[in-house]
């Protein structure tokens, strides 16, 4: 593995429009604030540059991370030996279309959600406050109470780990479920909306806003919600009523506003948040007899 690492470093930083670095601690990427380093972290700027990383990381069999805003994932302290990758600049644009909004996977999908209102365009107000970036939200059907992400999207242009393209326009919207196959990288997606008078949108987006702000914690640094609801239940609610609120392993706990939600301290490990986690799920099960499913991506664990 240290040999190929080396040839695909070395592959990687003749590749232009991105840059390599090396040994880069990932907490300071993810909003759990922790984690530990990744080999590589390539900054891709192009979709030129997106092709020939990914055929550089493909040709020398090195493990490829797409990484987002890091809002919806947890990163083992041993960290990820292979190449992580984030996509900026030309790969985070967002534009008006006529009625549609196009954007490359590395913007923020709150960028997509202000550009949407201040042209007039509805069907994106359900993503108010959701803080990953638009290729992370297509890999989770990200969404709230008010919709989910699959409803509004047309297409996406992709890439597969052997540096194909492809573009996708039939999405299955199933509940926080990936809505492409496993292995291909987004590069940019399409949002068709629809035009109505700007303080609608602005008004249904503050209903949004304030159900968030009322029943999750705010300011600290947490992944969201860390499992998915089972069918027909809430995983919050489930969680609550064993008594999980302000448990706590370490320097991370459970948060005292919503009992879905785990706050790193300070000093949270992600040791400490896995057994967290490890110890709600069981909670759940004993007292339930319900699996909770995470909804955050476990990468480096054993398990994942
Ligand atoms: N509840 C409790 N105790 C708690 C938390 C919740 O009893 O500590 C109850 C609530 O009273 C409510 C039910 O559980 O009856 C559902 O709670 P909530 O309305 O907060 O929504 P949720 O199902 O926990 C989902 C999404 C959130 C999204 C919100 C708002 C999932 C796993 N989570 O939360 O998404 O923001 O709806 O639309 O589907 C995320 O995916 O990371 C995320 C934050």
């Amino acid at each position: 593995m240290a040999a190929r690492a080396r040839e695909a470093g070395a592959v990687l930083r003749r590749v232009t429009g991105a840059s390599v670095e090396e040994n880069v601690p990932l907490a300071g990427l993810t909003s759990w604030r922790t984690g530990g380093e990744a080999r590589y972290l390539i900054t891709v700027n192009t979709p030129g540059s997106l092709i020939d990383s990914v055929r550089a990381l493909h040709d020398t069999g090195v493990p490829l991370l797409v990484l987002g805003n890091g809002s919806n994932v947890l990163v083992a302290d041993s960290g990820f030996s292979g190449a992580v990758m984030r996509l900026k600049n030309q790969m985070a644009t967002v534009e008006v279309d006529g009625h549609a909004i196009a954007v490359g996977a590395g913007a923020l999908l709150g960028a997509a959600v202000s550009k949407a209102l201040r042209s007039s365009l509805s069907g994106l107000e359900f993503a108010v406050g959701i803080p990953g970036t638009v290729g992370g939200a297509v890999m989770t059907n990200a969404g709230t109470f008010a919709g989910s992400i699959a409803a509004s999207l047309v297409s996406v242009e992709a890439v597969d780990r052997s540096g194909g393209i492809l573009t996708v326009e039939e999405f299955e919207d199933v509940y926080r479920t990936a809505l492409l196959a496993d292995g291909l990288i987004v590069a940019a997606a399409r949002f068709d909306l629809h035009p109505e008078d700007s303080a609608s949108v602005r008004s249904r987006m503050d209903e949004v806003r304030s159900r968030r702000e009322g029943s999750q914690p705010q300011g600290t640094a947490t992944a969201g919600s860390v499992f998915k609801n089972p069918p027909g239940e809430a995983a919050g609610r489930l969680l609550d009523q064993c008594g999980l609120k302000g448990a706590s392993v370490g320097g991370a706990a459970v948060s005292d506003v919503h009992a879905n939600f785990i706050i790193n301290n300070g000093t949270a490990t992600s040791a400490d948040i896995k057994a967290l986690i490890d110890l709600m799920a069981r909670e759940v099960d004993d007292a339930f007899g319900v699996r909770l499913e995470p909804e955050v991506r476990l990468i480096g664990f054993k398990e994942s």
